[in-house]
């Protein structure tokens, strides 16, 4: 960027290391969609959290001691004794929290217009590996506090591991470094929780890097046709991401300020007791549905398996889906079964937040295949069988030639 209101010294730096020229290229002048909405908020939504997370916990991790004779009293002195420590462990706590909000809401942006298809299948499958990234990251951190869940919930989830034929039971012994979750438990977990966030970091990087290649997809889910259907990212999505930012921050801080244990568990607040376990053992909220993937079935090995089958089933979503049309907004039919999907996990959630008996057990069951039912038959089914709604020409079409059937029957939100 060979510009005139350069400072010299800028000059000198990007001369030999061009990270200003960079700067401008992906940050400022990038060619973005205009007719990006606000569901396009949530990836660099997740990026901020992101940080939040790493600052805040290394901020925390200059006061807490990962030992299991001292876990439990190191969180309540920060909580009490150390300056602000009650909101750096708030924040943390209910940042992860909203981490997983954010990336939900931006997976399911993602499955309805269609951002995972070509060209940006390895866009996705990094997304898939930083969600994997992030399930492991929460349910080590969740460990640390050594509360009663913390410890229940590492015994129950580590014990799964144990399913797997002939070295399960080997397997569990190496996790844990011992004969149960004990303290050498904990150390690891700290170590890997505090490095984890890092290779999170590094992953994104590589995301972001596979998103500029062909740049982001659009509400209309059809390619850019040349200039006139993009517009520089600074300053029109800086200031439309900062102010979904703000809208984010008031939210956080009603949960930080006013209600910063509504998503925890009370249990959490006792001690871990190996010889007394809780009435019922439950994860964090956002792992709720795949707890209830885990037990829909009888079987330890086959619930496991259905378990990690739910995640990893999405590293096949761009080929499971057979449709050439990306946006749900041109596809009637797909739209309809989105929405299904995205209430059956919600219906996932509420099974696994409740025992297995009665009811929970049919409904838990009938939800969880109709999950696979959902990404290994409708969606290659429906790419053949369903009629999709034409297509605008371009997308500045719609907007300036006030056409675009689909997108003017969309609600208000999706408008261009
Ligand atoms: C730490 C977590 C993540 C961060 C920081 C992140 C960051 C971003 C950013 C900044 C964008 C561009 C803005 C946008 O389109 O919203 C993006 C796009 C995208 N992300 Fe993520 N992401 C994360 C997790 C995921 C996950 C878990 C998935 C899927 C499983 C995913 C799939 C995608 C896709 C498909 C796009 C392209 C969207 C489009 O162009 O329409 N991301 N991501």
């Amino acid at each position: 960027m060979a510009q005139q209101s350069q400072s010299a010294l800028i000059r000198w730096v990007d001369h030999r290391l061009p990270v200003f020229s960079f700067m401008q290229h992906e940050l400022h002048e990038y060619p973005t969609p205009k007719n990006l909405n606000y569901w396009w908020n949530f990836g660099s939504l997740a990026g901020i959290v992101l940080v939040i997370m790493l600052v805040t916990g290394i901020f925390l991790a200059m006061q807490y001691t990962p030992h299991t004779d001292h876990a439990f009293d190191s969180v309540e002195r920060i909580m009490r004794d150390v300056n602000y420590g009650w909101l750096i462990r708030y924040v943390h706590m209910n940042g992860a929290s909203f981490f997983f909000i954010v990336v939900y809401i931006h997976i399911f942006r993602g499955l309805y217009y269609g951002s995972y298809k070509a060209p940006r299948e390895l866009l996705w499958i990094l997304g898939v590996v930083i969600l994997l990234l992030m399930m492991a990251t929460a349910f080590m951190g969740y460990v640390l506090p050594w509360g009663q869940m913390s410890f229940w919930g590492a015994t129950v989830i580590t014990n799964l591991f144990s399913a797997v034929p002939l070295v399960g039971e080997s397997v569990v012994t190496w996790l844990w470094g011992g004969f149960s979750v004990d303290n050498p438990t904990l150390n690891r977990f700290f170590a890997l929780h505090f490095l984890l966030p890092f290779v999170i970091v590094g992953v994104v990087v590589v995301h972001i890097l596979a998103l500029h290649q062909h740049g982001s997809n659009n509400p209309l889910g059809i390619d850019r046709k040349g200039p006139q259907d993009a517009i520089p990212f600074h300053p029109y999505y800086t200031v439309k991401d900062l102010f979904g930012l703000g809208v984010f921050l008031i939210a956080f801080a009603a949960f930080v300020f006013f209600a910063p244990n509504y998503m925890g568990h009370p249990d959490n607040y006792i001690p871990a007791n190996p010889l007394v376990t809780p009435a019922h053992i439950v994860p964090e909220w956002y792992f709720l549905p795949f707890y209830a993937i885990l037990r829909a079935v009888p079987d330890k090995l086959g619930g496991v398996l259905l378990m990690f089958g739910a995640v990893a089933v999405l590293f096949l979503v761009p080929w499971l889906d057979t449709s050439r049309v990306r946006s749900a907004r041109f596809r009637p039919v797909y739209r309809q079964f989105f929405w299904l999907l995205l209430v059956d996990c919600v219906v996932l959630g509420w099974v696994g937040a409740n025992p297995p008996e009665g009811a929970f057990i049919t409904i838990g069951r009938i939800a969880t295949a109709w999950y696979f039912l959902h990404f290994l038959v409708i969606l290659p089914l429906l790419g053949k069988l369903e009629r999709p709604l034409p297509l605008p020409t371009s997308i500045s079409t719609p907007v300036l030639k006030g056409g675009g059937l689909a997108g003017a029957s969309a609600a208000p939100m999706e408008k261009p």
